[in-house]
């Protein structure tokens, strides 16, 4: 990001001039100002302010916290990991309720910092901020928050430090700015990455799809995608500035464009970002069975970087719990569906997300989650114990499962998905592919950690100066979803 150019635009704004719907160039005007604030406060401090960003939950969220990041970053503020920085901001998720309890406990915690350094600044964002349960109670008991905001205005936060920090009436107040509902997609505001050379990229915003355990409808809105050229000029600029992966986000990728004026396919969209140059791989997230279509598929097939792995989220094997569910599929479309990708794409990895424990699971709808774990020989499989969500429809459902039986399903389902992803990833031993390089190994000096097309790790003797490129590596050791290699 060049900070320098953003501050040459800028120079001679006046804001009464901007109108509030005309972004970025309001949020750019409260750049420059908190810019000239942070000045002072170096002067008055003697030292440079310093900001720590945590983030909760999905890759939505490290998106949204790298642009957060690119605004401090602009304003003047040095990272930090630790939390007794000078703001700390905490990038909420709640599509779990213990997200939510471990919350309270991390922002609870910071009391005592602020006792210390009463200049400090603690901003709450994210999808839980979305509930108003949860700010109400924040508001109640945690009076040493500062701003709290939601997943809608996000493109709002230079004007919302600033009236924090700017404007006297607001010093002792919280400042709450929640959105109920999803605004426009502000574009070309700055922002961060934490690697270099790859990054995630936001195609569409929001869902749809209401399956009827899932609260992310109810926090991120309904589903939007952005202009197809919006996205190519993005990737084209990551890519000028030396990004060889990129992975396109959205929670059903499979749906993009559909809600834009001129509709545009997902598997269109691909086909544009692949006549990048220089960029290398491609990466997408999450693709609901659903609307996988065929030439997706096609696509995967013949794409010369388009990563080999898919995510596909089966949620149960049961097709009675599925239609329950909310996800218009069936056990057999969803093995029809994996059968017709591996003959496409014969080496791709398939990973999925499975639940434990929906209302009503009965032992048989468990087993044929099991044999469907089998069936589709997963290479991994994220699984949750299913957490009641107030508002979705499943928390008003009879026959919530006691706590005993689901945890004991977990247990068989861990097991049955470690013993499957192991049996899987000894396939791979003695193969050499392709690994984009991506950081030291913290544990073990002169080892570079990178990933397959496939996405496994791979752990590999190698200098630093390979991060960033791809490089051919000789499988050695399977230890599960990493390997050890040789380049
Ligand atoms: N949009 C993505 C998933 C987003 S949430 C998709 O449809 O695949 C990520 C995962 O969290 C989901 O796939 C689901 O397995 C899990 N999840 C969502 N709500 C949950 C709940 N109430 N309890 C337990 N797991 C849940
Ligand atoms: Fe949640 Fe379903 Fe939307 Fe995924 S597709 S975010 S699981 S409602
Ligand atoms: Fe969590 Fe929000 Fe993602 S609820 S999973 S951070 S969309």
């Amino acid at each position: 990001m060049d900070y320098n150019k953003i501050n040459s635009e800028i120079e001679n704004v006046d804001i009464n001039a901007i109108p509030p719907e005309d972004e970025p160039q309001r949020q750019y005007y409260f750049i420059k100002l908190l810019r000239r604030w942070m000045e002072q406060k170096v002067k008055e401090e003697g030292r440079e302010l310093t900001c720590c960003v945590n983030t909760f939950g999905c890759q939505m969220n490290a998106r949204d916290s790298e642009k957060i990041l690119g605004i401090l970053k602009s304003i003047g503020y040095k990272e930090t990991n630790s939390e007794e920085a000078d703001l700390v901001i905490f990038n909420t998720c709640t599509v779990r309720e213990n997200a939510n309890l471990k919350l309270y406990g991390r922002i609870g915690q910071l009391k005592k910092y602020k006792d210390r350094n009463p200049g400090m600044l603690i901003m709450l964002c994210g999808c839980m901020m979305q509930e108003k349960e949860a700010v109400e109670k924040i508001e109640k008991s945690y009076r040493h928050i500062d701003v709290i905001f939601g997943t809608h205005n996000i493109f709002k936060f230079a004007e919302l430090l600033a009236m924090k920090v700017l404007d006297e009436r607001l010093k002792r107040k919280i400042l709450v700015d929640v959105w109920e509902e999803e605004g426009g997609i502000v574009e070309e505001l700055p922002s961060e990455r934490k690697y270099f050379f790859k990054s995630g990229v936001n195609i569409m915003f929001g869902c749809n799809n209401f399956c009827s355990y899932c609260i992310v409808p109810y926090v991120r809105g309904r589903e939007r995608s952005r202009e197809p050229e919006d996205i190519i000029a993005e990737i084209e600029s990551l890519v000028n500035d030396g990004v060889v992966e990129v992975m396109l986000l959205g929670q059903n990728v499979n749906s993009y464009g559909k809600n834009l004026k001129n509709t545009v396919t997902f598997t269109e969209l691909l086909e544009r970002v692949e006549q990048i140059e220089g960029l290398k791989r491609i990466r997408f997230m999450t693709s609901h069975p659903k609307d996988l279509s065929d030439s997706l598929i096609e696509f995967m097939g013949r794409s010369k970087k388009v990563c080999h792995h898919i995510h596909l989220p089966l949620q149960s094997g049961s097709s009675r719990l599925l239609e329950i569910m909310n996800r218009h599929y069936t056990k057999e479309e969803y093995l029809e569906l994996i059968e017709k990708i591996r003959k496409a794409v014969p080496d791709i990895a398939i990973t999925t997300d499975i639940i434990a424990g929906f209302p009503g699971e009965t032992e048989e709808d468990f087993n044929e989650t099991l044999d469907i774990i089998e069936k589709a020989g997963y290479d991994n499989a994220f699984t949750f114990i299913y957490s009641k969500r107030t508002g979705t429809p499943a928390a008003s459902m009879e026959d919530q499962i006691p706590e005993e039986i689901v945890k004991e399903r977990f247990d068989r389902l861990l097991n049955k998905v470690k013993e499957i992803s192991a049996k899987k990833a000894a396939k791979y031993v003695g193969k050499t592919v392709y690994v984009l390089a991506e950081e030291k190994n913290n544990q073990e000096a002169g080892f570079i950690t990178g990933r397959t097309e496939q996405n496994y790790i791979v752990h590999f003797k190698g200098n630093e100066e390979l991060i960033g490129k791809i490089v051919p590596v000789k499988l050695c050791e399977s230890k599960g979803f990493y390997y050890y290699g040789e380049m």
